[in-house]
């Protein structure tokens, strides 16, 4: 709240909405968890780590709200809606500047990895808006989508807690591969949620209504089934129409292509798991362990 300050209290009141709105705060909180696999991490710069990965995402949700014309965030109203899109944009743009400031106070090595994972965050929103070039697989486009828009800033939230608390090269690599895989499961969790939930603080459909490719629809296209002929219609466009999405979503909702997923995504959240295991034994690495079977379950 405190980095959400600003000069007018407009600014101040638009850049802390979707913060004070609350959400999981689900990467500063494994900066913390991988923090605590060591003994000795000084708080202080804990803390300030954690709010780095935290404000990075809430700014990227401001921008992401305004791409995909988003009603509800948080179980607030999203902040274009409030304040128009121009607003939204530059109040993200304020929370990544006070994201920078904080991100500097803890030396050259973070700033380095917050502004990779910054840029890779951004080219995979931008290539999910662009959609895979001709001839490549979309199933494998759409992991690659995910990994840089999702994951990378998941993986540098479990980097991050390992280098406050002094972790070897080794070990953050092991934070890396554990944070791109929980990352990913964590995504295509999101766009089963978006599908299934009605308790997600956001609009169910959101993916369907942009015409956004995710795991379920994705392996309904890879059939051929005659009798999913108007789901594939439906998933393969943008649909403006609330009907349409509505009979999208009940389809779906019953259909074997979102059993399939939920399978892929509890398979890969024991891969997540397998890679803690160079990690020191102890709470920390038994509650990442436990992330892996929450984000399977997930549903908001
Ligand atoms: C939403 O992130 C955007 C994605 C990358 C899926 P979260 O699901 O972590 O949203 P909050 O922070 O809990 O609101
Ligand atoms: C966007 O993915 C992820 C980022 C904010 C980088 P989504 O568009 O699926 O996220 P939600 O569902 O709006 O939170
Ligand atoms: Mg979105
Ligand atoms: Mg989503």
């Amino acid at each position: 709240m405190e980095a959400a300050r600003a000069e007018t209290d407009f600014v101040t009141e638009a850049a802390s909405h979707i913060i004070r709105a609350g959400g999981k705060r689900f990467r500063p909180m494994l900066v913390v968890l991988a923090s605590q696999l060591y003994p000795g991490a000084e708080p202080e710069r804990v803390d300030k780590a954690a709010i780095v990965m935290e404000l990075t995402h809430v700014a990227s949700l401001y921008h992401d709200d305004v791409m995909d014309d988003a009603d509800v965030r948080r179980n607030v109203p999203s902040a274009n809606t409030r304040w128009g899109n121009s607003v939204a944009i530059l109040v993200g743009d304020l929370l990544f500047a006070r994201a920078s400031s904080t991100v500097a106070t803890l030396g050259p090595e973070y700033v380095l990895l917050q502004a990779e994972t910054f840029a890779r965050l951004v080219q995979g929103q931008i290539a999910e808006t662009q959609g895979p070039a001709e001839g490549q697989d979309p199933l494998e486009f759409y992991l690659s989508v995910i990994a840089d828009k999702t994951a990378s800033l998941i993986a540098a939230s479990a980097v991050f807690g390992g280098m406050v608390a002094g972790a070897s090269h080794e070990e953050l690599d092991a934070l890396a591969r554990f944070g791109e895989e929980i990352g990913t499961v964590f995504q295509l969790s999101d766009d089963i949620i978006d599908i299934t939930s009605t308790s997600s603080g956001k609009t169910p459909g959101t993916d369907l209504r942009e015409g956004v490719p995710t795991l379920p629809t994705l392996m309904l296209l890879s059939s051929d089934d005659p009798a999913d002929s108007r789901l594939r219609d439906l998933v393969s466009r943008q649909l403006d129409n609330e009907a349409e999405v509505s009979e999208a979503l009940e389809l779906l909702r019953a259909h074997p292509s979102l059993a399939a997923a939920r399978d892929e995504v509890a398979r890969r959240a024991e891969v997540a798991r397998s890679y803690l295991e160079p990690l020191p034994e102890g709470p920390a690495r038994d509650a990442l362990s436990a992330l892996c079977d929450q984000v399977v379950t997930r549903s908001n």
